[in-house]
Order: C-alpha cells, then structure tokens, then sequence
C-alpha cells in the first residue's frame, strides 16, 4: 500500500515535471518539459555540468555530474550528450544510479532522466563514447520546480583523440590534399573544422619532414599574405599549437593564440596530429567583411624551438572561399570536382553569350537583306538567328543547372552575380516562347511582339554584359584581375561594330528603293570581322578561366 501510494506521487510528480516514463520521444530533442505552459529561465542556470575528463577515445566511460549551487536543490532533469557539429543526440549512458533513469532518444540510454522528484544537489551518472564521433558536448534541462527550469545548460568540450574521416561533411568540415585521406595515414594530410563560439575545434595530421609542422591558412585570396595561420609543429619540448599571420612570402608573424580545454597533441610512425579549439574567430585582416576562407594546407621543416621553415612543397589551396561557420562538407585540392562544375559553368556563359548569342542577334537586326533567301518559307536569316538563340538558351540552361549542382543554394559571396544571372535565366527563357506565339508578318498587331521581341534582347544583353563581369571577378584570383579587363575590351569592340552595323543599315535604308538588286553586302563582310573579333576575345578568356 505504502509503495503504491509513494508510486503514484512519484508518477504524478514525473509527468507534472515533464517526463512521464516511457512517453519521453517528444521531449528529445528539444529537452523541453512537455505540457509546461512555462517558459525557461533567462538568466544564468545556478547549475553546472562537470566531466572528469575533456578528451574520450571510443568506449571510455566518462562520469558526468549535474551539480546545484547552493540553494537551488532541483527536483527534475533531462541530460543528452549531442555533437558540436551536426547536432547530434550521440553514446549511450550506463544506468547504475537508481536515482536516474536512461530514456531512449537516439538508441537505448541515449538520454538520462530523474526517476523521482526528490530533492537533489547533484546527480551523477556515465556516459560511454562511441567510435567515430566528433566533438561532443553534454547539454542538460534542469527544473528547480514545476514553474522554474533552465534549458540548455552545457558542460565544456569533449574532443575526440583519434581522428577520423568518417564524421566528415556530417559532423565536422574537412579539407584534405587528396581524395579519401585518411587522417592516420603517412601519406595525406588533413584538417577538420568545427564551428564554437567565435572559434573553431580544429583537427590536423600529416607526415611533415622531421622536425616539421603541418599548418592551415585561412586567405581572403590564392595567395600568401595577411592570412591567419594555424600551426602544428614538432619542437624540441613536444608537439605544440602556433598561431601567425602571413607576411606575404616571408617567415609568417606570430600570433597570440587563445585556446580553451585540453590541447591533443602526438608524433607517432611519422605522423604528426593535433587537436585544439580556439576561441579567436578567424581574421585576415580583411579586407573584406566575410566569413568565407579559402584555406591552405602546407608543410614543412621546422627548428628545434618550433619556429617554422618555408614550405617543402607548394601548399594545397581549395578551389573556392568556404563559410566555415556554415559549411558541413568535405572537400580537397585535388580531386575537387566542383571546381570544374565552376569552370564549365563560366566557359558556358562564355560561349553562349560572347558569341552564339551575339551572332544571333545580329543577325536578326543586321542581315535580313543580305541572308534573305527563302528556305520552307522561312528567310534565311530566320532560319540562323532561330537556331543560334536556342543554342544559346540551351547552353545558358546546362551552364545554369552546373553552377546550382554545385553551390545547390545561395552564396552570398557571390554578391549581385547570380542574382542578375537568374534573372537573365528567366528573361532568355521566356523569350522563344514569346516568339512562338507571334502573331503573322502583317498582322495589325505584329508591332507589338517586335517591339517587346527586341527590348526584351536588349534588356538581356544589358544584363548579361553584367552577370559575365561579376562572374569574372569572381573567378579571376588575380590581384590585376585581367579576366574582367578583357571582358571590358571585348565590349568596346562589340559596341564598335553595332555602331558601325547600324550606320551602314541607316545609309542603306535611304538607298533601298531605288537599286535594291546593286547593294553590296558588306554588313556580311564586317559580321566577319566581328566575329573573327568574337572568337579571339572568348579563346583568351576561356585560356584565362581554364588557368584561373
Ligand atoms: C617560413 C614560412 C614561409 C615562407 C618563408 C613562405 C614563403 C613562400 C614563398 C616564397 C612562396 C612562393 C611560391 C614558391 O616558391 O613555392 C610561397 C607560396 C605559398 N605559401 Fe608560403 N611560406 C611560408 C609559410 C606558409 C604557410 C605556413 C602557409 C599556409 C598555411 C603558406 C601558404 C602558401 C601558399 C598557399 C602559397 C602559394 C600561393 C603563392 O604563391 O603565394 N606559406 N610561400
Ligand atoms: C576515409 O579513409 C579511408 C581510408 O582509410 C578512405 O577509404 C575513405 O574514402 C575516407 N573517407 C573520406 C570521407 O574521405
Ligand atoms: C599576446 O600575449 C602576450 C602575453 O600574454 C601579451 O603581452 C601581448 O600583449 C599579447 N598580444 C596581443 C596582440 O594580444
Ligand atoms: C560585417 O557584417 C556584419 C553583418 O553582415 C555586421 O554586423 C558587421 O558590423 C560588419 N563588420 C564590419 C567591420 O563591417
């Protein structure tokens, strides 16, 4: 009887508290009490989460304690071990403590709860890591009583010792010097990022010379200078953590470097690692306000008081910026893929709207008397014009569906560019249909489709003119930016030969009636020289891309 009773207030108690036994999923993941019209506490929890230790490998157990500060004794908790990266719910807890309770939320034992509602100044229990896990971090709900909890109380970072590519592009962002590297391995080099705080946990292996360190840069650019370096160098008192700024292609300026937690560091079968979380956020000294890097991973010798030596080899550099702070994926120099999905992209535009569009369109404008041959029905000049159009709305439609393959959503890096290129996307689109529905040569309304017909080619021509110039800056990495300054030059020669085009079209005009047989043709002998023109101008810059 007295059980049943004791029974029933506890179960009473749990459910007002939140967490009715065995009806705990809802609760997960957002470890809010359910059924709590209340909202959580705003100001600092008066409880902590302590770890005996900060570093686990796979199978460790580690005590975890939720302790109150005096006078705040609390009646009800909900504890989870979650990724830093990816969030999470990850390992399992061994249920020893009867005052605890192991809940399934991600797998048996993944959360652990109160099972009474008694009065507690701590609560201890232990949580075993698993295999292959990033950073972790133990994050708790606490209920001083029914009207008054705290969520989102957190314990300090646990990093993992071993490194691993298998949480790569879930749980944390890594950038390698080849495909499939494998952080323990002596024949790769690694780094791994995880956002926390303004910092980072950062993770990197490689097999330097001896005595030698690993470094990753973050660059605002392709090249060396004023570029936050993070270093993991050999020196004669063990493997230690340096921070430098670079000095253009001289020995790198040091940095103060503020770390938090413990600082994971070995040399072992020539394979040099180190694991650290830094607490500064990434500064290069912009000179843009951004949080997207281009990252290097370089190697070298170093002295015997860890002072770093030039690079062995050219540093591996990744293809684009990256948004750490965003970013879960997994990229490397070499086999970067996305970097061609780029090219090909630009190579596209390139064509599409250098030449074939510009063809197209001159001809529409320029050459119905001079290709005026009737074919099916259709002047010849019909004919071409309607057959390089769709070309280039089809090479548009492949270069456009590469780059969303690639960026599969939205850079804001990438400033006005894709904006105004979705935008001719749409325009040059609808245009062929457009013209499908046109109404005939002489029908009274015919004027209507010239005219938008025309201003709508226009408004493209206008716009692309500059997608095609962001674009370019975009990919040109060059401190001249030649790629643009090409561009530029390629637009004088084309406005030139409209100017010319026109001219001679107006002259003929006035001529027409009287010897419309005698006209020479020599708009069809400056498009000759246009184009000719054309095809010099995209062979530079396609060569300018293709070695960007
Ligand atoms: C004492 C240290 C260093 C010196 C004296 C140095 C010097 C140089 C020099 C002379 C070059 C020109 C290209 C070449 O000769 O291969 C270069 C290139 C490069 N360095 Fe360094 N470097 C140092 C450390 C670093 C570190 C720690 C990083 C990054 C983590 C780095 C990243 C790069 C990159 C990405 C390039 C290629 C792009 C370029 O040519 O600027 N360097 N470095
Ligand atoms: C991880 O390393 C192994 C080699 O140990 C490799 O086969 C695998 O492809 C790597 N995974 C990633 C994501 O790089
Ligand atoms: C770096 O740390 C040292 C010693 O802690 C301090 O004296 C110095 O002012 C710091 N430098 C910067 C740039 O913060
Ligand atoms: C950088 O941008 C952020 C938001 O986009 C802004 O809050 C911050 O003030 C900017 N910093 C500088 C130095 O312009």
């Amino acid at each position: 009887m007295k059980t049943t009773i004791l029974f029933f207030i506890c179960e009473c108690f749990v459910s007002v508290l939140g967490y009715p036994e065995g009806n705990i999923s809802p609760a997960c993941n957002t470890m809010l009490p359910q059924h709590n019209r209340y909202v959580p506490q705003t100001n600092p929890p008066p409880y902590t989460i302590t770890v005996s230790k900060t570093t686990f490998s796979a199978g460790d157990s580690i005590s975890v304690t939720i302790q109150a500060s005096s006078g705040n004794v609390f009646k009800g908790f909900i504890l989870e071990a979650w990724t830093l990266g990816g969030n999470a719910i990850t390992g399992t807890f061994s249920i020893t403590n009867s005052n605890t309770q192991g809940l399934s939320c991600s797998g048996t034992n993944s959360a652990v709860s109160h099972t009474s509602p008694a009065d507690k100044l701590s609560i201890a229990t232990a949580w075993v890591a698993p295999a292959d896990v990033g950073p972790v971090k133990f994050r708790a709900t606490v209920l001083k009583d029914f009207a008054t909890f705290w969520s989102g109380v957190e314990s300090d970072i646990l990093m993992p010792v071993q490194m691993s590519n298998v949480t790569c592009g879930t749980q944390k962002f890594c950038f390698s010097n080849q495909a499939n590297c494998n952080p323990n391995s002596n024949n790769c080099f690694f780094m791994s990022a995880v956002p926390y705080n303004d910092g980072f946990v950062i993770e990197m292996s490689g097999s330097p010379p001896n005595p030698g360190y690993v470094a990753i840069g973050f660059s605002d650019d392709q090249i060396m200078g004023s570029d936050d370096i993070y270093i993991c160098t050999t020196s004669s008192t063990g493997v230690m953590v340096q921070r430098a700024l670079s000095m253009g292609h001289l020995p790198p300026q040091s940095r103060n470097l503020s770390t938090t937690g413990s600082v994971i560091t070995s040399y072992q079968n020539g394979v040099l690692k180190c694991t650290f979380i830094t607490l500064s956020s990434i500064s290069t000294q912009a000179r843009a306000n951004t949080t997207s890097y281009y990252i290097f991973l370089a190697n070298g010798p170093s002295l015997a008081n860890g002072q770093i030596q030039k690079h062995s080899q050219t540093p591996s550099i990744s293809a684009s910026k990256i948004d750490l702070s965003r970013f879960v994926g997994s990229v490397n120099a070499q086999g970067d893929g996305t970097r061609n999905l780029v090219l090909g992209h630009g190579a596209l535009m390139l064509i599409a709207w250098m030449t074939t569009g510009t063809i197209g369109m001159l001809i529409a404008r320029y050459m119905k008397l001079s290709a005026n041959q009737v074919i099916h029905g259709k002047g010849l000049w019909f004919l071409i014009h309607v057959f390089f159009m769709i070309l280039t709305v089809i090479l548009t439609i492949i270069a456009f569906i590469m780059i969303f393959a690639k960026v599969s959503g939205w850079s804001d890096d990438a400033g006005a560019h894709p904006v105004l290129g979705c935008i001719v996307m749409i325009l040059s689109f609808l245009q062929p249909f457009g013209a499908l529905l046109r109404p005939e040569p002489n029908h009274k309304r015919r004027f209507i489709f010239n005219w938008v017909h025309g201003l709508n080619a226009l408004v493209i021509k206008v716009l692309a003119v500059a997608t095609i110039f962001l674009g370019l800056k975009l990919v040109d990495s060059s401190t001249i930016q030649w790629l643009p300054k090409v561009m530029g030059g390629f637009y004088a020669w084309e406005v030139l030969f409209y100017i010319i085009l026109e001219i001679n079209k107006h002259v003929k005009s006035k001529g027409n009636y009287e010897v419309p047989d005698k006209m020479d043709h020599n708009e069809t002998t400056i498009l000759g020289i246009f184009i000719c023109g054309n095809i010099a101008f995209l062979i530079s810059l396609l060569v300018g891309i293709g070695s960007s």
